[in-house]
Parts: structure tokens; sequence; C-alpha cells
């Protein structure tokens, strides 16, 4: 196609779309990080806190990313050069952090899932789930020893099967692929979700937990009387951020595939709105289980209460083998969930990057998916080593205290002070739909959300100067942190000087009508 026109492809329907987005929105995140997160930082008064950064911050910028995406029509390189050819390096880096920064590992993580998939059939991680997971799965030897040693082949096997469906989805282009899949994996993620809870909820001793959940403790998130609250503020805002997948110009690409007569504003708030309420839903699932195991061993809810993968792959397995009936479905039911919710992210990851090189370049979608898939399954290698659980620890601090941010915080100097935040809000408010944006958003993206997210970067930067992250040895973190952030800004800053091909962008003419 270089050289000619370039037809760019469009959403076949409005809840495509809608899916398409709330598919990148809800991944693993919202399963196994919200409710811990939420939990751990007040419980229920959590909400306060999220519901302050979702309005500040949150809702703000995935609508920059949506006015950003659909009034330059284009990927983050091609909307960011509009503004200013001098910003074209930071249209390139959001993507790039995104499928180099997020996507090598969250493929494993989903590898991960599909092995505990399979392994629900037999319950073949045993009675003891902590050491199966970091030992006989993980392949971890002993903690500070780094050294590259194995590889387990069954996480390659499932990495390469994850990439492998990301590829054909995303060869196909959006409204084939993406679109389609999402349609699919959506309604079934949330009857998978509901059966979860449902189940999760009738089980013995599941009320304690959930009362633990949204139990208000409101000495946490007040900053007056509790030194600590300011940390709990900052949760909030780094898990809208996360969980709303900004900051990576996932939601500018998706925009762009909108026609002109969109309702922009009210698809954003929509997206935000259905995060979080699957995030707090799912939250019932994950302590229900966890008020059952407490229970049923007779130990307190606090001891089997944890994060991340150690809540997945430990203590839900732990779970399962206590369940009264169907554990191997119960099982298989979550990491299917899990497996889907984190497919329907990847693809996002995937995309960002896909349109951005075809934007520019006006290659053939097929032949950049192929080489972006190839080139991202050779990179998620080091993660199904023995040392991939530590280099993944790592690299998702890193991405998620600084590019996240940094990210969201280029978003909104580029739109709050390159050009005028009113031209973008005029451009959501006339491209139809009844929500109006308010006036009061000029202010978010110009002061308040910049303000935060530069308050944030510091604080992480100074947390970070003052001892290395997680006690990690120093090389590893300047590595794998330092040295990965600072890697894909090279690749950012040679494409953005290479030179742009003499290509119109347009849209099908007949596909520009409201999508109902
Ligand atoms: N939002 C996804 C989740 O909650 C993760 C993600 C982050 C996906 C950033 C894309 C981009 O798991």
């Amino acid at each position: 196609m270089a050289g000619g026109a370039n037809e760019r492809s469009l959403w076949g329907s409005r809840a495509g779309f809608l899916l398409a987005a709330i598919g990148s929105a809800v991944g693993l995140g919202n399963i196994w990080r919200f409710s811990y997160v939420a939990y751990s930082n007040g419980g229920g008064a959590f909400l306060l806190p999220y519901l302050v950064a979702l309005l500040l911050a949150g809702a703000p910028i995935m609508l920059v990313e949506y006015g950003l995406g659909h009034k330059y029509h284009g990927s983050p390189p091609l909307a960011f050069r509009a503004i200013s050819s001098k910003m074209e390096w930071a249209g390139w880096w959001m993507p790039i952090v995104a499928t180099l920064g997020i996507m090598l590992f969250y493929a494993v993580v989903i590898g991960w899932c599909i092995n505990f998939f399979l392994y629900s059939f037999n319950l073949g991680w045993g009675d003891n789930t902590q050491e199966f997971f970091f030992n006989n799965f993980l392949l971890i030897e002993n903690e500070g020893t780094y050294m590259v040693k194995h590889v387990n082949w069954q996480i390659l096997g499932a990495t390469f099967i994850v990439w492998l469906t990301c590829w054909g989805i995303c060869f196909k282009e959006v409204n084939h692929g993406i679109e389609k899949a999402c349609l699919v994996f959506m309604p079934l993620l949330l009857i998978l979700t509901t059966v979860l809870v449902v189940w999760s909820i009738t089980l013995d001793g599941a009320a304690q937990g959930i009362l633990l959940y949204i139990k208000p403790d409101w000495g946490k998130i007040d900053v007056f009387s509790n030194p600590e609250a300011w940390k709990v503020w900052t949760a909030a805002f780094g898990q809208t951020f996360f969980t709303l997948s900004l900051g990576f110009g996932i939601m500018i690409t998706y925009a762009s595939y909108l026609p002109k007569r969109s309702n922009l504003v009210g698809n954003g708030i929509f997206v935000c709105l259905a995060d979080t309420m699957y995030s707090i839903f799912a939250g019932f699932a994950v302590f229900g289980v966890l008020g059952f195991m407490a229970a049923s061993r007779n130990v307190s809810l606090q001891e089997v209460v944890k994060q991340g993968p150690g809540l997945a792959f430990v203590v839900y397995p732990q779970a399962i083998n206590q369940l009264p009936v169907a554990r191997e479905l119960f099982g298989a039911l979550f990491f299917f969930t899990l497996v889907l919710a984190g497919l329907s992210s990847g693809i996002s990851l995937i995309e960002a990057f896909t349109c951005s090189i075809t934007d520019k370049f006006g290659f053939k979608r097929g032949k950049v998916v192929s080489i972006i898939c190839v080139a991202g399954f050779l990179g998620s290698i080091i993660f199904t080593t023995n040392i991939g659980l530590f280099v993944l620890d790592i690299v998702d601090h890193f991405i998620n205290s600084y590019g996240l941010l940094a990210g969201g915080l280029l978003e909104c100097v580029l739109v709050g002070w390159f050009i005028k935040t009113k031209l973008i809000r005029k451009h959501m408010n006339d491209a139809g739909g009844i929500v109006i944006m308010p006036a009061a958003w000029d202010w978010c993206v110009k002061i308040v959300t910049p303000a935060i997210l530069l308050l944030m970067i510091v604080m992480a930067v100074v947390e970070d100067i003052s001892k290395p992250y997680e006690g990690y040895p120093r090389w590893m973190i300047l590595t794998f942190g330092v040295g990965a952030l600072l890697l894909t800004l090279l690749p950012s800053v040679a494409l953005s000087l290479a030179k742009w091909p003499d290509r119109k962008v347009s849209h099908k003419p007949e596909q520009e009508h409201i999508l109902t």
C-alpha cells in the first residue's frame, strides 16, 4: 500500500467498539489486582480515593485519548505529530512501551493461566501449592540467585499459543479481528465471572471474606490523621491508570477507528464505569473464596490474603483443593476466565504498535503483525526462564510507576499546553452524542491531572533511589528496569526521525455514519 491512499478500517458497530475498549481495560489486573489493592488500602473506604482518581485522572485522560485519536484520525505517532512534529517520538514511545514493556510478560502470565487451566483437570498442583508454583513450575531454585539456567518448556509452549492467538486476531482488520473476538470474549467473560461470583459467595465462610473486602476503614485514607494515607491515594491513581489501559495510546488507536460521528464522551464514561464495576464485582469472587478458605482451614483471613501471582497461583489452587464439590470445574472456570480477560487486553497492546506502523509507513497489516508477534514471542522467552518472575516483577514496577504515568503526563502536556484543550473538547462535543464534556475538563488536563502525575513520578523516583526496589541487585534493576525504559526510547526516536511517506489516509466514505 505504500505510496497509495491508505484506507483505514472502522469498527463495525458501537457495541463492537465498546466491547473492544472494555476488553482492553478489563484484564488480569481487575481480577487479582483491584481487590487486593482495595483491601490493603482501606477496603470499602478505598472506593473514595479510587473514584476521585477516576474523576481527576482516569476519565480526563481517557477522554484526551479518545479526542486525540478521533480528531487526528490516527495512532499516537500520527496524532502527536499533527500537534507538534517535535513530539512524534513520544507518540512512538507509548505503544512501544506497551508492546515491549507490558505485552512481553503479559503474554507469559496468560501462558501460566493456560497451564493452570490444564492442571485444574486433575488438580495437578498438588497439596503444597506454594512449592509447586515457585519451585516446580517457575523453576526458581533459591532466592538470591539470578542466573538464567533453565527454560520451562511448558510455559514457553503456552506463551507461544498466546502470541499465536493474538497474531490470528490482530492479523485481520480491526472490524474483523479484534471486534469479532471481543464480541465473543466479553459476553463470555461476563457469564463466567458471574458464575464464579455466585459460586464463591455461596461457599461457607464467604461472607466474612467479603466483609473484609468491603468494610470501610476510613482511618487508612485520612491524610490529616494518618501520615501513611498518601500511599493509599497514590495507589488509587496507579490502579486507575493500569486498569483503564491509559498512557499507552491504546485508546487513541481504538478511537481512531471510530467514524466521524460518534458518541465519544458517552463511550468514554461508559468504559470507565464498566471497568470499575467489573473490578468491584470480581472482587466478590476473590474475597468470597478467601473467606471460605480461611474458614475451612481455620486460619485468620489476613493470613490467606495475597496479591498478584501469589493470589491466583498459590492461594486460589489451595482453596480449590478444599472445595466440597466440582473442584476441577471451578479451577478450569477460574483460569479460563483469566485467559479470556488477558487475551482481550493483550490484543490491544499489540494493536497500538501495529496501527502506529501501518499509519506511518503504509505496510500491510498482516506483515507488521507477523513481525511484531514473532519478535514479541522471542522477547518473552526471558520471562519463561527460572529468573522470569524476578524480571517480570522489576519490569512491571518500572512500567507501572513510570511508563504509564509518563505517558499520561505527555498526553496532558500535549493537549493542555501545545494546543488549546478547548479545541479537543469542542471536537468531542461536536462529534455527536448527548453527553457534553464540561469546561472543567480543560483545567483537569492542563493543571490538576499533570500535577498529580508529576508528583507521583517524583515520589516513585525518591522511593526507588532511597532503596533498590524489593531488594533486587542493582544490576538487575538497572538492566531490566531503567535499561528497558531507556531502550524503548531509541526505536521511538529512530522511528520518529524516519521520513513520512507521501500518503493520504482516509475513511471509507460509506462508513461515515453514527454507529448504533
Ligand atoms: N488494563 C489491563 C488490566 O487491567 C492491563 C493493561 C494495561 C492492558 C495497560 C493494556 C494496557 O489487566
